[in-house]
């Protein structure tokens, strides 16, 4: 075990590694795709464009972060060294989703990755382990560390041993027929009032279901938040016109009588190298009263427009992405033409950071 210790060894990340970068990325995306990911791209010269990409970065960030420090900004970069080699990587994303002083910041980890032969050493949990030990350094005790892993990854288990719980599920969706006596449309500022209750009561909701990422739901809905959803739903508005093919725009479903059922925020661009050029679709959140068949109806529906919208605009699939433990969310996931595509995971860094695993 010393010996293997000795070995391996993770550090922050210097411009002298691009190329291994390139190597691991393109194994990662490859990987991910043969799992039903997003799909890597196969024309070379993407790759090529891709390389350059990394090392300018690399080389950006080596000129403005202290040196060996893992963070420049909110972006923190660690490898895996094997025998003097790097082996593996991980990106960290540092967040906070809120301004209460008490909502923990939150380290989302990106693109891990060990390669084929050098797995099963202890090199994965220590990349892991290093990033929550760097994140909790810089952002606070509290901070808490996520991760996306696809439905299909066996890493689902890698990621249990140190300590990780599902918070979120994402599911893809390749059609849906609307129930009818439903409207879904764009909200418009004059929405925000109603827009605000679905907001809220999805908040208590997603407290109460235990996402400890969020600001706590506060007891009344005041005017801030009125107007913060009306200053959201201006701004969306205004860039509508200013980004053509993207989409960013808040749903709102309607029953016949006209009450505001449900709400949702589809997203969809297309992917950048070094992903082909597919239309990436998201339904980011999604709020309805699952004890309220109605508005689970409601919820259909305004999953079957988004879908209609964003397939006119080449996506194959349309992500739902909603809350582990909501009905909603789970009821989508029976559809017929959907599959569970990922799952988000997350854990104190002071519990991974005491998860011994291997050294
Ligand atoms: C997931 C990954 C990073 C793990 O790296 P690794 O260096 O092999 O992992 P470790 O050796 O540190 O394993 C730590 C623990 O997780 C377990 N584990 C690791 N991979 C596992 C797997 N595929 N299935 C089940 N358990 C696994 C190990 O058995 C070990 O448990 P132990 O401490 O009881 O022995 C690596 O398999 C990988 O790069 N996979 C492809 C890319 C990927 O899926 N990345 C995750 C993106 S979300």
């Amino acid at each position: 075990m010393a010996v293997k210790a000795l070995r391996s060894w993770v550090r922050a990340v210097d411009a002298r590694d691009a190329a291994a970068l390139l190597r691991l990325h393109r194994e990662l995306w490859f990987d991910h795709d043969g799992r039903g990911g997003m799909p890597a791209s196969t024309d070379e010269q993407v790759w090529l464009g891709y390389g350059e990409i990394l090392e300018r970065q690399l080389a950006h960030r080596d000129g403005r972060r202290v040196p060996n420090g893992s963070f420049e900004g909110k972006l923190g970069h660690l490898v895996g060294e094997w025998d003097g080699r790097v082996v593996g990587q991980v990106e960290i994303y540092l967040d906070r989703f809120g301004w209460d002083p008490r909502t923990p910041h939150v380290a989302e980890l990106r693109s891990l990755i060990v390669t084929r032969d050098s797995r099963g050493v202890g090199l994965g949990a220590s990349l892991v382990r290093e990033a929550a030990a760097a994140s909790r350094l810089r952002a606070g005790s509290s901070t808490i560390v996520a991760a996306e892993v696809l439905a299909r990854n066996e890493a689902l288990a890698f990621y249990d041993r140190l300590g990780f719980r599902t918070l979120e599920r994402l599911t893809a969706i390749a059609g849906a027929r609307a129930p009818s006596g439903y409207k879904v449309a764009p909200a418009a500022v004059e929405d925000a009032g109603e827009l605000s209750v679905l907001d809220h009561e999805a908040r208590l909701r997603r407290q109460r279901w235990g996402d400890p990422r969020f600001d706590p739901a506060p007891t009344s809905i005041g005017g801030d938040l009125v107007r913060m959803i009306a200053d959201g739903l201006a701004l969306d508005e205004a860039q509508r016109s200013t980004e053509p093919g993207r989409v960013r725009e808040e749903l709102l479903a309607r029953d016949a009588r006209g009450r505001a059922l449900a709400a949702g925020y589809l997203v969809a661009s297309p992917l950048g190298p070094p992903f082909a050029p597919v239309m990436r679709a998201e339904i980011a959140r999604l709020a309805a009263d699952p004890d309220d068949p109605r508005a689970l109806e409601a919820a259909h529906a305004l999953v079957a427009h988004a879908w209609h919208r964003v397939s006119a605009l080449g996506a194959r699939e349309l992500l739902v992405r909603t809350p582990f433990l909501d009905p909603v969310g789970a009821s989508m996931a029976e559809l017929e033409s959907s599959r569970p595509f990922s799952w988000i995971l997350a854990a104190p860094a002071s519990t991974i950071l005491r998860r011994a695993t291997k050294p």
